[in-house]
């Protein structure tokens, strides 16, 4: 089993929709996907409306979905760890206990080398457009990183 942790900083807009997507792609007997929010902000709250529904018209539910708080724990939980912008990136390595625990940690979009700005642009202050958007670029780069898992 591998196992696969999305953060953001609310854990209810980029995420939720990175864990839904690469969920949607993998067997999952084999990989366990989840997401959280580097933030405590939206703790138990349901993504939001936008992202659940930019999922929806691309045929995945995730409105089970549940916010919750990245915890040093998930270091000893998860294989890998992808951050949706550098700041995420940041604050989860400033939770790392040791070099494994920072060796986990990764910029989701250093899986695509399509795109040169690293970041996923956050999209809470945004319209539907910005997150189309996001969407496009998380489902695309979740192609190649499960393509490069089976
Ligand atoms: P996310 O977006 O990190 O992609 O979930 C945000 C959600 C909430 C806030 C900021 C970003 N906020 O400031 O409450």
């Amino acid at each position: 089993m591998t196992r696969i942790l999305m953060v953001c900083l609310g854990n209810i807009c980029r995420s939720p929709l990175a864990h839904g997507i690469l969920e949607s792609k993998l067997n999952s007997l084999d990989f366990y996907i989840d997401s959280a929010g580097t933030a405590a902000y939206h703790i138990g709250n349901q993504p939001d409306h936008r992202s659940i529904k930019v999922a929806k018209q691309n045929g995945i539910d995730i409105s089970h979905q549940r916010a919750r708080q990245f915890k040093t724990v998930d270091f000893d939980t998860f294989d890998y760890i992808y951050a949706m912008d550098s700041s995420n990136f940041d604050n989860i390595v400033s939770l790392a206990r040791n070099q494994n625990d920072i060796e986990k940690v990764k910029l989701f979009l250093e899986e695509n080398p399509k795109v040169s700005n690293k970041d996923v642009p956050d999209p809470y202050y945004g319209d539907m457009g910005d997150f189309e958007y996001i969407f496009d670029l998380i489902n695309t780069t979740s192609d190649l990183i499960a393509s490069r898992l089976l």
